[in-house]
């Protein structure tokens, strides 16, 4: 199992759930000498082999590089969990476009590069599931943090595509879509209604991965309540926090 952002909290709790007797654990992050908290956090949970590999999401030149070398080295990809990603600072990208920029690259264009490599990879083994984290910020962008809700409006259309596409091919695709989590990446803001925490994610995620699931939304009830917010008009919905 490969954790691509091995510091995510939502992704290390989801391969904490997935740990049995002789699954692999690979964690790939920047800073990947720095992972000790989290390669004991997994093997407190059970895992028994746990390695480590540098990557940088946002130099997309070298992502087929980084994929085949763990699989090089630790053998065919089961679970994939695609779990890095920046929320930003929305007032900041308002004015400055390189800012605006590196939300887009990596919350969107790099998960665009890697996902396509790793479903190339996967069609070719004939086998494995990707999970895929949108947010419901991006099921209808808010005017309160639109830089990053644009990202993960393209991020869900891009892997509900590409899930449809793999349909047939033993590859499977989840797609994440958690509302507001109370964690490291939220740190200092007040939650939101209907907010989980990274653990809950996990819980649904990993349930809804042994189900053979395409989409599930955290908590569930976000699916309503914003098949009811996409009516709401603009007057209001551009008033909408974040
Ligand atoms: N937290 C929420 O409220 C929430 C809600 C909905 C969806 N999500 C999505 O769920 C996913 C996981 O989020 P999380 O809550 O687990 O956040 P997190 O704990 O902040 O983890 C995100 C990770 O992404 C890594 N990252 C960022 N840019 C990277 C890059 N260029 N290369 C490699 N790694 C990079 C960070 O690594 P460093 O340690 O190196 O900075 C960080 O460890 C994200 O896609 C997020 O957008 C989160």
């Amino acid at each position: 199992m490969l954790v691509l952002g091995g510091r995510s909290e939502i992704g290390l709790a989801v391969a904490r759930k997935l740990v049995d007797g002789e699954r692999k654990f690979v964690l790939a992050a920047r800073r990947s000498g720095d992972l000790d908290d989290e390669e004991a956090s997994l093997r407190r949970a059970g895992a028994s082999e746990v390695a480590r590999v540098e990557f940088d999401a946002d130099d997309v030149a070298r992502h087929r590089e980084v994929l085949d070398a763990v699989v090089a080295e630790h053998g065919p990809l089961e679970t994939v969990v695609v779990a890095f990603g920046i929320l930003g600072d929305q007032e900041r990208a308002e004015r400055d476009a390189a800012h605006a920029m590196a939300v887009i690259h990596t919350d969107y264009v790099a998960h665009v590069s890697i996902l396509t490599e790793l479903a190339n990879l996967l069609r070719a083994q004939g086998s494995g599931q990707l999970v895929v984290f949108s947010s419901v910020a991006g099921v209808r962008v808010r005017r309160a943090n639109y830089v990053y809700g644009s990202a993960k409006a393209g991020l869900d259309g891009f892997a509900s595509g590409l899930a449809d596409a793999l349909h047939g091919s033993g590859v499977r695709l989840l797609l994440v879509r958690p509302g507001f989590v109370i964690g490291r990446m939220t740190e200092g803001m007040s939650p939101a209604p209907f907010s989980s925490t990274p653990e809950q994610v996990a819980t649904a995620t990993v349930r809804a991965l042994r189900r053979g699931r395409g989409e599930v939304w955290v908590p569930p009830v976000l699916r309503p309540v914003f098949f009811l917010m996409r009516l709401l008009p603009r007057a209001i919905w551009r008033r909408m926090p974040r």
